[in-house]
C-alpha cells in the first residue's frame, strides 16, 4: 500500500477536544512541506483538552488516521502529537556553567541547559519542553547562537513547560492502542505558532491565542523567543452551551447556529435580521432576532478576551507585545470577534491562518488546522536540523529520554 517513500513523510496528530485532525505532510528535496493527506473525525473522549474516555479517544483517532492514509496513499507508524490542558504550566528559569575549553561547545550548552531545569516542580507534573529564550557570555547579553563563542561563564534563560505525567500518559496510550509510536508531544500552542506567526512578528512581540472547543491557549513570544505560555479552560463549547440554555434548543443545533448565523458584536447584527430556532421536544420552531443570538455570545466572548487580557497583564509582556494580538483556532471564526478583540486589548488583532506549506490549501488554510500544520512544521525542525535549533538545544536523544520516561508505566 505504501506509495511514497515514509522516510519523507511527517505525521502531526491534533487530539482537540472538538476533532481530531491527522496531517501527513511530504518533505520535497527543497525542504518544503507539502500535505498529500489529512483524516478528521469529530472527538469523542476528550474534554478541555484532557483525555476522559480512552476507547472513545481510540476510536476517533483511528478514524482520523485510517482516512489520512487512505488519501495519502501511506501507512502511518509514528506521529508528533499536540497536548494541551489546564494541567499545563509553564515558568521562566535560569541556568549558569563554566565553558570548559574557552570556547562554547555543544557539551557546555548541555550542561547550561541542565542547570537551568534544576527547580523544584511537584511530584505529579513533567517537562514538556524546555525552550532556550537567549544565552549570555560574560557579561554579553541576546546571544541566539552560543557555540563557538569565546568566554568563561555561560549562562541560559529557558521557558519551561510541564504537564500533568498522568495526563500525558493517558495521550500516550491513546496513541499507542492505534498501533502507532509518538515521536513527540508538543504543546498546542507552540505548535499552532509554527503555523501562524512569522519571524519578525516574534521578533517585535506578540500573543497567539488559539481558541479551540475546549480550551483557549496563549503563548507570548518577544525578541524571537517564547516568553509565558497559559491555558484557559473557555472556549466555544462554552458559547455553543450558552446558546442551547438561553435559545432553549438542542446542543447540535445551538452549535449549527452559532457557525451560521453568530456574531460577537451585537451592534454589527442588523436588527431586522431574524433566525429559525428549533425547540425541544415536540414543540414547534421558533423565530429570534439574529441579535437576540449575538447578545448571548457577546458576553461569553468578551469575559474569554477580559481573562486573557488579564493573564497578559499578570505575565508583565502587555506593553511588550508590539505586534498585536493573533487570534486563531475554530472559535476565532466567529464574526465581528476581531473587531470586539481590538475594542478589549486596545492592540492590533488579526486572524491567524496556517500558512508555510503547499498542498490542498482550500481544507488547510483553516484556523482550525493551526495545530495540525505547525506540528508538520516542528517535526520538520526537529528531525532533519543539522545543527539542534534554539527550541531543542538537547537535540534529538533528549526527546527520545523524555519520551521513555511518558512511556514508563504507561501500560
Ligand atoms: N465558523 C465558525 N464560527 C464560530 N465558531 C466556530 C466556527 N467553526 C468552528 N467553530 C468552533 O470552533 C471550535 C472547534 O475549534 P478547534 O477545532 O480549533 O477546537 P479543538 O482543537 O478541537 O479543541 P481544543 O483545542 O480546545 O482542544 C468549536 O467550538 C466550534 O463550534
Ligand atoms: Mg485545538
Amino acid at each position: 500500500m505504501s506509495r511514497r517513500g515514509e522516510k519523507n513523510l511527517l505525521i502531526g496528530l491534533d487530539i482537540g477536544t472538538s476533532k481530531v485532525a491527522c496531517l501527513v505532510g511530504e518533505l520535497k528535496a527543497d525542504d518544503t512541506i507539502e500535505i498529500v493527506g489529512i483524516g478528521t473525525h469529530p472527538s469523542r473522549g476528550i474534554k478541555k483538552g484532557v483525555v476522559v474516555d480512552i476507547e472513545s479517544t481510540v476510536q476517533s483517532i483511528q478514524r482520523a488516521v485510517e482516512e489520512a492514509e487512505l488519501m495519502a496513499g501511506c501507512e502511518i507508524h509514528s506521529v508528533h502529537a499536540g497536548i494541551a490542558g489546564s494541567h499545563i504550566r509553564s515558568l521562566n528559569s535560569h541556568g549558569i556553567t563554566a565553558i570548559k575549553e574557552r570556547e562554547v561547545s555543544q557539551a557546555d550548552v548541555d550542561r547550561v541547559i541542565d542547570a537551568a531545569r534544576a527547580v523544584a516542580i511537584p511530584a505529579d507534573q513533567k517537562i514538556l519542553h524546555i525552550l532556550p529564550q537567549e544565552f549570555i557570555i560574560d557579561d554579553q547579553e541576546g546571544i541566539r547562537e552560543p557555540i563557538g563563542m569565546c568566554g568563561v561563564r555561560l549562562e541560559a534563560r529557558v521557558h519551561m513547560v510541564t504537564g500533568a505525567v498522568s495526563a500525558a500518559q493517558n495521550i500516550v496510550k491513546c496513541i499507542r492502542r492505534c498501533g502507532l509510536e509518538v515521536d513527540d508531544l508538543v504543546l498546542e500552542q507552540l505548535s499552532s505558532s509554527y503555523a501562524v506567526l512569522g519571524e519578525d512578528e516574534k521578533e517585535l512581540g506578540v500573543c497567539l491565542v488559539d481558541i479551540g472547543g475546549g480550551t483557549t491557549d496563549l503563548a507570548v513570544f518577544t525578541d524571537g523567543a517564547i516568553r509565558h505560555t497559559a491555558v484557559i479552560p473557555i472556549a466555544g463549547d462554552q458559547v455553543t452551551n450558552d446558546i442551547a440554555v438561553a435559545l432553549r434548543t438542542p446542543t447540535q443545533y445551538a452549535e449549527q447556529i452559532k457557525i451560521k448565523h453568530a456574531c460577537a458584536l451585537s451592534r454589527l447584527a442588523g436588527s431586522g435580521e431574524t433566525i429559525e430556532v428549533p425547540s425541544i421536544g415536540e414543540r414547534p420552531a421558533r423565530r429570534l432576532a439574529r441579535q437576540t443570538l449575538a447578545e448571548v455570545v457577546e458576553p461569553r466572548y468578551e469575559e474569554l478576551l477580559d481573562l486573557l487580557k488579564a493573564e497578559l497583564r499578570r505575565s508583565g509582556f502587555e506593553d511588550l507585545v508590539a505586534g498585536g494580538v493573533v487570534l486563531t483556532g475554530g472559535s476565532s471564526k466567529m464574526d465581528g470577534l476581531l473587531d470586539l478583540a481590538e475594542e478589549v486589548f486596545h492592540m492590533p488583532v488579526r486572524l491567524g491562518i496556517p500558512q508555510y506549506l503547499t498542498g490542498m490549501e482550500e481544507v488547510i488554510r483553516n484556523p482550525i488546522h493551526s495545530t495540525g500544520v505547525g506540528l508538520l512544521i516542528y517535526a520538520r525542525q526537529h528531525r532533519f536540523a543539522r545543527r539542534p535549533p534554539m527550541s531543542e538545544a538537547r537535540g534529538i536523544k533528549a526527546i527520545w529520554e523524555r519520551m521513555r520516561s511518558w512511556f514508563q508505566g504507561s501500560f
